[in-house]
């Protein structure tokens, strides 16, 4: 049995854990497995190198992934599919291990559709994958914002201002509303519930009243002023996405315009999904990373490990992939008892 693996879409910590304990797991086996580079254009451009046990020996608290990515969509190109398909036989492969979110896994989906045995492991800081309690990436990237609103709460309190801290997620607020919670937020808004002008002034002065003199807001990317999100490039990638970004300072000169109180932002960005993974994510890439083996064993194409409780199970590709999980209005209502 011959595997290859691929690595799709924006990095994310416990992409490493997840290769090693695919190749490991292969071995284990008595199977090949090879690399293919950067994502779906590896595949496309037929970029591959062997794997073994001395490839991924050392690699699982590394960041990054040693395969490289990119956000190539090859469903752009009737040509670009083909010659990946093309590839898949003259690689002599019989099953490939796909690693990435909704777009790398929408991909694998429609290859498998159109034939190609795959496999899914669902991964994303974002956590925006439904089917599977949560991906790989995402407690890394709530430890780093957590950390991060740890630290702005002395120099917010020190000079007595109002700091806004932008954090990733895209279209759901699941980083923002754990990091938020964790971190000890004064206001946490996400995608999922439009901003209030109101509701932001109001929790402010009601900490001023009680002698609070600065407060933390926690801003997903994604969120909503005025009815829409802030962009930061309107040009959409391959996947047809916009670049998100901005919400903090708009959000940080309506704070201080309407409340005269010295506001500062601080945008995390990238920071969330650089370095090296959490014992939680490491332990949640190398038990997904075994679990595709198995299900290419078995031949469960078509399918994607994810994580039930704590057993980890497999599931159509096409149902992680068809909704994306956004925060649900109950939990967001539970995190509001922390506000203010
Ligand atoms: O999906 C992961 C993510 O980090 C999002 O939270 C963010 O909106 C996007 O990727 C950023 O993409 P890029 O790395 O292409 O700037």
């Amino acid at each position: 049995m011959k595997l290859g693996i691929l690595t799709g879409g924006g990095d994310c910590p416990g992409l490493n854990p997840v290769i090693r304990a695919a190749v490991r797991t292969s071995i284990r086996e008595g199977y090949k497995i090879i690399g293919i580079r950067n994502g779906w254009k590896g595949l496309v451009e037929a970029e591959t190198f062997d794997l073994d046990a001395t490839s991924v020996s050392g690699i699982i608290h590394r960041g990054g992934t040693i395969l490289g990515t990119s956000r190539t969509n090859p469903y752009k190109d009737p040509g670009a599919t083909e010659k990946a398909k093309a590839n898949f036989k003259k690689l002599e492969l019989d099953a490939l291990i796909t690693v990435g979110g909704e777009d790398t896994l929408g991909v694998a989906n429609k290859f498998y559709k159109d034939g190609l045995p795959v496999v899914g492991v669902p991964k994303t800081i974002d956590n925006d994958l439904s089917g599977t309690d949560v991906t790989f990436g995402f407690d890394t990237a709530v430890n780093i914002a957590m950390e991060a609103i740890d630290r702005l709460h002395s120099t917010a309190e020190s000079h007595r201002r109002i700091m806004v801290v932008e954090v990733m997620g895209r279209h759901a607020g699941w980083i923002a509303l754990h990091s938020g919670i964790a971190g000890g937020a004064d206001l946490i808004l996400i995608p999922e519930v439009p901003i209030k002008m109101k509701e932001v002034v109001e929790v402010i002065q009601k900490r001023i009243e009680r002698g609070k003199f600065f407060s933390i807001i926690v801003v997903a990317e994604g969120a909503k002023f005025d009815g829409s999100e802030v962009l930061l490039e309107k040009k959409l990638d391959e996947f047809g996405h916009v670049r998100l970004g901005g919400i903090g300072e708009l959000l940080a000169k309506k704070i201080e315009d309407t409340t005269k109180l010295e506001t500062r932002t601080a945008v995390l960005g990238h920071i969330q999904r650089g370095g090296s993974a959490t014992a939680y994510d490491r332990v949640l890439g190398t038990r997904f990373g075994e679990k595709a083996v198995q299900l290419v064993k078995k031949g469960e194409f078509g399918k994607m490990v994810a994580l039930r409780g704590t057993e980890i199970v497999s599931i159509a590709i096409e149902d992680a992939v068809k909704k994306l999980k956004t925060v649900e209005p109950d939990y967001y209502d539970m995190a509001r008892t922390f506000f203010g």
